[in-house]
This record gives C-alpha cells, structure tokens and sequence, in this order.
C-alpha cells in the first residue's frame, strides 16, 4: 500500500512551520501506518520493541506520532512518536488525574538514510514539541545512547534539551544512555 499525496488515508498537517522543499508532514491516522513506523524506526534500533510498545504509543497518543512524505518516495522516509506521562500517577489512572503535571516523552525518531540533513528529524521534533506544549506539558524527556552524538547534537544544540542523568547499562546491548529533558 502506498500512502503519498493521497489525503485520503493521511491528514496533511498545517502547522504553520518552515517548509521543506517536496517534504509534507502528515498526522497518523490509523493501523494501515503501523508498518511504516515499525519499518522505519526497527532500523536504526539497537534493541527492537514489540508491537505492543508501537500500538501503545500510536493508540492511546495518535496526535504524537508524525510521520514526513517525499514526494519522491512511496512510503513515509521519517517519523516522530510520542507520548505524556503524568507524574506521580500510575499509566492506569492517568485519564482521570487531569490536573497532575504532565511530562512529553519522544519514543522514536527516525528519518530515512538518504533523506537526513535536510531539516527533517529537526522539523519532525519541532512539531511534537509544539503539540507537547500545547497539551500543557511542562517538559519532555527522552533517553538517547551515549554514541549518538548525531541525536544529541540535534536534541541539545538545536531544541535546548539538557543532559538530565546517565543511565547506566540502560539498552539491552548494555549501552549507557543520556536522559535529556527540555523544561518549556
Ligand atoms: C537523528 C536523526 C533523526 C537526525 O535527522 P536529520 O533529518 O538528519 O536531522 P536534521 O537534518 O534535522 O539535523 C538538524 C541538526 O541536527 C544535527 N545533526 C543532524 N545530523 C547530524 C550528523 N550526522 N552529524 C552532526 N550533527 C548532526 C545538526 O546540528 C543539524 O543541523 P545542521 O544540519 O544545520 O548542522 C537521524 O540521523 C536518524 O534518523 N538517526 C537514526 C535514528 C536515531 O538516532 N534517532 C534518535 C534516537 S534518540
């Protein structure tokens, strides 16, 4: 199945943000983009999720995950994932706890090999991140490997996120990670 330039299966995102020349940005919208997330973020992984984990993410926060269409590529070439955590209160109990704080977390970011430095990951960030504003979070977290300079130099340079704790051992190829947060 192929999903570019038909806004019948994907909603085109009008966030009034920089244009990428041939680049859109388009909202999840259902199951049918599953595979694309799956496929695009299972390869950068150095540890892979389970369904599970994307249908966590993608199910109960839709409006986080965003995904950018070539105009010269069939298929999606990069995603964003996200979700809220509200601190101090079990994941069960969240929909009630409406007045806790909330915290964004990006869960997956990835942007195809042949379309990286072109502003992609960093507009894809931009987004969330406004959306992650709008619903009130206070700050966003994420973890990233302590080798990925590529991410931190995008995170940190880029957005302002600072370098909140080392987490040792913390991937399953017992790599450390950085925790980074940006407080809004
Ligand atoms: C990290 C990633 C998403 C960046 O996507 P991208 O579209 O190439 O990034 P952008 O073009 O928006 O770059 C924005 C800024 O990030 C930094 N950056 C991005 N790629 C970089 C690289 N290879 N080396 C150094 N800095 C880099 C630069 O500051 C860059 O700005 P500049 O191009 O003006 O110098 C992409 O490299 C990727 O998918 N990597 C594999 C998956 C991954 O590591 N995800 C993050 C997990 S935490």
């Amino acid at each position: 199945m192929t999903n570019n330039n038909n806004n019948n299966t994907i909603q085109t995102n009008t966030e009034d943000d920089a244009e990428i020349p041939g680049i859109r940005f388009v909202d999840y919208k259902d199951e049918s983009q599953l595979e694309y997330v799956m496929s695009l973020v299972g390869r950068d992984l150095s540890e892979p999720y389970s369904i599970f984990t994307y249908r966590y993410f993608l199910h109960r926060f839709p409006e986080l995950c965003i995904l950018a269409v070539a105009d010269d590529s069939p298929e999606p070439i990069a995603c964003v994932v996200g979700k809220i955590d509200i601190e101090g209160v079990d994941e069960t109990e969240q929909e009630q706890a409406e007045n806790a704080e909330k915290t964004g977390y990006i869960g997956m970011l990835a942007v195809q090999e042949a379309y990286r430095r072109k502003g992609i990951g960093q507009a894809l960030v931009h987004r969330i991140l406004q959306r992650m504003k709008n619903m009130e979070c206070r700050s966003v977290t994420l973890e990233t490997e302590v080798t990925n300079t590529t991410a931190q130099k995008l995170y940190q340079d880029r957005f302002g996120f600072i370098r909140e704790e080392l987490l040792v051992r913390y991937y399953l190829n017992w790599n450390d990670a950085y925790r980074l947060r940006l407080w809004f």
